[in-house]
């Protein structure tokens, strides 16, 4: 079968042949491929950025955001069945640690995890793909359209679970609320996929959303969040120092631009008791100034927590259909908005390529 793949370090996606795969265990699940997203970890390793072939394979095949229907299921697999849709997460296992064997590998501890499309295991861009079902998350028929966004869902998901244990864990009054989110101000900083879609879950939740990035407020990504009732900070009249005072201070931020600069700045947004997650990867290695002292003494005297967030559980992704299945009873057909270019798969060469100023997400479709 026909697959997209990459020789990690030296350039352009090209055509592979590969075996198409079979169930071969009692857990495993086959799909075949409808649709696969394209992201900026993609265009990265394209670039000769981090990712890594299978042992002892020259190429790596590529995506790792998709959409299938199950075609057949082992018999053990109670999860899904032939003509469901179904989503595999991205991360395995790295069969050593504690968080591994609770199919956490979004929180493994050696290393030595895998990821798909992207880490020492083949991804999505083909044909036909197996897996065990503990990586399957099942969607409603309703999500056809959207589902191929699952995954970047998941990664907004995770930082916001994040966001809110860790306030449960030490506000009192967190984890005494049982409605903790609603109208609590939430900045999201860059508004691309992930940020879009982190802004979306927390107003499913009823948050206060206010979106900063720095396009015009006339373009699509931001009118695409005032549609869901967030509202919009351009970052280009207005700088993070001044957010607080000329809108508000954030209770939670949840960095999506992958801006180093930029991730320390957003602490001048943070009001007292406030949580920041990080999920953007900065690219360089620039360094930036400062003021260390100033930094930390917010920090210490604002109670203030930074985390980090990467990749996501199962259940993040099935946090995620369910929100986005929400999202379309509230805002029906708007999340598909997100998907601005569909391209045919013999048409990759122009998708990994090309990245249109109104991109916002675009697939790769495989089959119907
Ligand atoms: C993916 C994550 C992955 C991360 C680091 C992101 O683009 O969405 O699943 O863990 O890259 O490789």
């Amino acid at each position: 079968m026909k697959a997209i793949a990459i020789q990690p370090g030296a350039g352009q996606p090209h055509w592979v042949d590969r075996t198409q795969p079979t169930i071969t265990a009692a857990n495993q699940v086959l799909l075949r491929v409808l649709r696969v997203g394209i992201c900026g970890t993609d265009r990265e390793e394209i670039l000769g950025g981090r990712s890594k072939a299978p042992d002892g394979q020259k190429e790596l095949v590529i995506g790792h955001e998709m959409l299938g229907r199950v075609e057949k299921v082992g018999d053990q697999v109670t999860r899904a069945k032939p003509g469901d849709l179904a989503v595999f997460t991205v991360r395995r296992v790295c069969g050593e640690c504690l968080p591994c064997a609770m199919n956490r590998p979004d929180m493994c501890l050696t290393g030595k995890y895998q990821e798909r499309g992207i880490w020492g295991m083949d991804g999505y861009q083909t044909e036909y793909v197996v897996d065990q079902e503990q990586y399957l998350v099942r969607l409603a028929p309703e999500l056809a359209d959207i589902g191929v966004l699952a995954e970047p869902m998941s990664v907004a998901e995770k930082a916001i679970d994040e966001a809110g244990r860790i306030q449960a864990g030490r506000l009192p009054q967190a984890s005494a609320a049982p409605d903790w989110w609603f109208g609590r101000p939430c900045l999201v900083a860059g508004l691309g996929p992930i940020g879009l879609l982190a802004a979306l879950a927390l107003r499913v939740r009823g948050a206060a959303v206010y979106g900063l990035d720095i396009v015009p407020e006339a373009s699509a990504r931001p009118q695409w969040l005032l549609a869901i009732g967030g509202q919009y900070i351009n970052g280009q009249e207005i700088p993070p120092d001044k957010i607080a005072s000329l809108r508000r201070s954030m209770d939670v931020i949840i960095e999506a631009a992958g801006i180093a600069s930029l991730s320390f700045n957003l602490l001048d947004a943070l009001g007292a008791n406030g949580v920041m997650v990080l999920t953007g990867l900065p690219d360089g290695d620039r360094p930036i100034e400062l003021n260390g002292a100033a930094l930390v003494r917010g920090l210490v005297l604002g109670n203030q927590a930074i985390a980090g967030s990467v990749n996501a559980a199962r259940d993040h992704f099935q946090l995620g259909v369910d929100d986005m299945l929400s999202a379309e009873l509230r805002w029906p057909g708007h999340v598909a908005k997100l998907i601005t270019h569909r391209y045919a798969a013999q048409d990759f060469a122009t998708g990994f390529s090309q990245h249109p100023d109104d991109e916002i997400k675009a697939v790769i479709e495989w089959a119907r």
